[in-house]
Formats: structure tokens, sequence, C-alpha cells
């Protein structure tokens, strides 16, 4: 059985009693070994992960955290950045190259390349996010979301089979990388993807913002 990633990005979303309210709704569902060969990793707000951290393991629930980004600098004198190690004390994955970052924020793959290098030296996993699998992954990377834009917070998902034939090109550049797809997963359709032989598992932003919404999920996956 291939191991399945379900990784929830909550974006620009919740505060820290929001966050608690949706771990305690979460603990609840007690999906226990449900979960057998599921990396469950939920992607919050930099100033939500030392609360959630601290509820996770006080409550033993199977979810792992990630940044939503990371600095492309080691520590020192750059406002409003933060970076691997800081990040390393609460999390172990972190997302480079959302689009809504090359978007809003003019990321390009040069900076890019620096923040998976830094993630890198603080043992973080990178899970880089491309909208077109023919883009240049950075050395080192080993989980890959593709997400392409016409999808994201749509409704309107890709079809298993463009996603199927786009993990197929990302293979060329590296065999031995994960492939997830994101863009409008929800309970109802996650199933069609995650069955595609080579996609490993699914990012999803709007639907992971309920509880519920995300346990259907995880179960389907
Ligand atoms: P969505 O977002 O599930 O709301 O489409 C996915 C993403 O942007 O990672």
């Amino acid at each position: 059985m291939k191991k399945s990633y379900i990784i929830a990005n909550w974006k620009s979303n919740k505060t820290i009693h929001q966050a608690s309210m949706w771990l305690e709704e979460f603990k609840m569902q007690n999906l226990g070994l449900q979960i057998f060969e599921k990396e469950i990793i939920v992607c919050p707000s930099f100033s939500l992960l030392s609360d959630m951290k601290s509820y996770i393991i006080n409550h033993a629930l199977p979810i792992k955290l990630g940044g939503q980004d990371i600095s492309p600098f080691e520590h020192g004198a750059y406002t409003g950045a933060v970076n691997g190690e800081q990040i390393k004390e609460f999390a172990d994955y972190v997302l480079i190259g959302h689009s809504e970052r090359r978007k809003y924020f003019h990321e390009d793959s040069t900076l890019l390349e620096k923040k998976v290098k830094q993630a890198r030296q603080y043992s973080l996993t990178p899970i880089y996010c491309v909208s077109d699998p023919r883009e240049h992954i950075p050395e080192g990377v080993t989980i890959v979301a593709y997400e392409p834009i016409f999808a994201i917070g749509s409704g309107k998902p890709d079809t298993p089979q463009n996603v199927e034939s786009a993990a197929q090109a990302i293979f060329k550049s590296n065999q031995e990388i994960a492939v997830l797809y994101g863009g409008s997963v929800t309970a109802q359709n996650v199933s069609d993807f995650i069955k595609m032989p080579s996609i490993s598992g699914v990012l999803v932003g709007k639907a992971s913002l309920n509880p519920l919404d995300l346990i259907q999920i995880i179960h389907h996956a």
C-alpha cells in the first residue's frame, strides 16, 4: 500500500481560538488506526504553530505541522522573515512556491531555490508547489504538489487523467519524487485522484478549514 499525504493549507485564516476549536473537533473524531499509511500535515499561519504543537503533543493527535513559507536567509537582519531554524522548532514540513506566493509576493525560481536550501539545511521537508509540470524542480525536493492555477479555489478541479500525466512529466526530473495534487479537492473527488498510480496525496485549501470536511477527505483518501 502506498503512503499518502493529506496536506491542509489553511492559508491566511484562523485565530488561536479558532485553531483550538478546529483541533478540538478533529480530536473528537478519534481517527486512531484508520490513518494507517496516511501522513496528515496541517500548515497554519506562523502565529498558530506554537499553540498547535502543544495541543497535538498533549493529545497525541496524528498530525504533523508545516509552515506555509520560509525565509530564504539564515537568522539576522531580515525584518518580517521567519527562518528555517525557527520553523523547525514547531514543524517538519514547509510549503514552498505556492502559486499565491508567486502571484502576490512575486516569488521567482531563484528565490524559491534559496528557500529549498534553507528548508533542507534545517531538516524541514519542502513541499514544492508548481502549476506547470515542466517547471524546474530544485535539487533535494522529494515532494511536489501539482496545482494548476485554474483549479485553486475555483470548485473546478483538474481531471485525474491530466494530473496523472502531469505526475509522469514531473517524474522525468526525478523518479523518486512523491507527486501530490491540489486544487478544489473535496471528500467527493479525493479518491479519484488518490487511486491514480502516480499520485501520492493531496493538498487541500478551502475544504481543510472545516475539520469534519478534512476528516471525510482523510477517510476517502
Ligand atoms: P483549494 O486550495 O483546495 O481551496 O482549491 C488548494 C491550494 O491552494 O493549495
